[in-house]
């Protein structure tokens, strides 16, 4: 697959502009990034002027009122289109967010600028390639591992207690805005699992279902892998669930100290 990392400073070169149809009185303009593997241009950012009052209250609705009304080519994700999928999830307005729970109106700028995930190789337009992210997910092993044999009757149960220590974990959506929020990553998210895998890591670790946890942590004692947490808090502050994943490596590092009796 072709890839395209926007280097920092890298220029990005003006683009094509289109105005909003005649008549409109209440317009935004969407300064939206494009890169196609396929033409050998350079990046550009072009301008579509949404006319407001002919489009829906969130972002991911004028990019959508864009490529079926404007422009066909602009590429993105979305499936949900309420907070669920995780699949929207892009730069908007200077930060991490999902298209389609960010109003409009809460993009402070004159213009709404739009990029994809930053510091991520991009397949197209708005369109990040997960690859590395998902491998690094699927390194976890997020499921349930057990030891024991099922319980004949009834599945494996859990006391109201123990499943509320999954509150504030089970709701990530695995849209990446932490991960590409945070500087550790940005330089190491080759070995550095960052806060989204380490957060569902933790999910795991703390389920009282779960028995593997020794294991677990043998896997995550590691330099790289969940040391080059440094509590920046980017990942908390960008968060559109409202989770905070600079807690849950916290957790684990906690974890990590009790087994070595510190
Ligand atoms: S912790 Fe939040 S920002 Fe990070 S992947 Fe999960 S839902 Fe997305
Ligand atoms: S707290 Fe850790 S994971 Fe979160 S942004 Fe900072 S360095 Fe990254
Ligand atoms: S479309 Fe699913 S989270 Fe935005």
């Amino acid at each position: 697959m072709a890839e395209f990392t926007l280097p920092k400073n890298s220029k990005v070169g003006k683009g094509k502009h289109y105005p909003a149809p005649a008549g409109a009185t209440r317009t935004r303009a969407f300064k939206i990034y494009r890169w196609n593997p396929d033409d050998n241009a350079n990046p550009r950012v072009d301008t579509y002027d949404v006319d407001l009052d002919t489009c829906g209250p969130m972002v991911l609705d004028a990019l959508i009122k864009i490529k079926n009304e404007i422009d066909p080519t602009l590429t993105f994700r979305r499936s949900c289109r309420e907070g669920i999928c995780g699949s929207c999830a892009m730069n908007i307005d200077g930060t991490n967010t999902l298209a389609c729970t960010r109003g409009i109106d809460e993009c402070g700028g004159k213009d709404v600028p739009i990029y994809p995930l930053p510091h991520m190789p991009v397949v197209k337009d708005l369109v990040p390639d997960l690859t590395h992210f998902y491998a690094q997910y699927a390194s976890i092993k997020p499921w349930l591992r057990t030891q024991s044999s099922a319980p004949a009757a009834t599945e494996r149960l859990q006391s109201p207690e123990d499943r509320k220590k999954l509150d504030g974990l089970y709701e990530c959506i695995l849209c990446a805005c932490c991960s590409t929020s945070c500087p550790s990553y940005w330089w190491n998210g080759d070995r550095y699992l960052g806060p989204a895998i380490l957060l569902q890591a933790y999910r795991w670790i703390i389920d009282s279902r779960d028995e593997d946890t020794g294991a677990r942590l043998d896997d995550l004692e590691d330099p790289f892998k969940l040391y080059r947490c440094h509590t920046i808090m980017n990942c908390t502050r960008t968060c559109p669930k409202g989770l905070n994943p600079a807690k849950a490596i916290g957790e684990i590092k906690k974890l990590m100290l009790q087994r070595r009796g510190a």
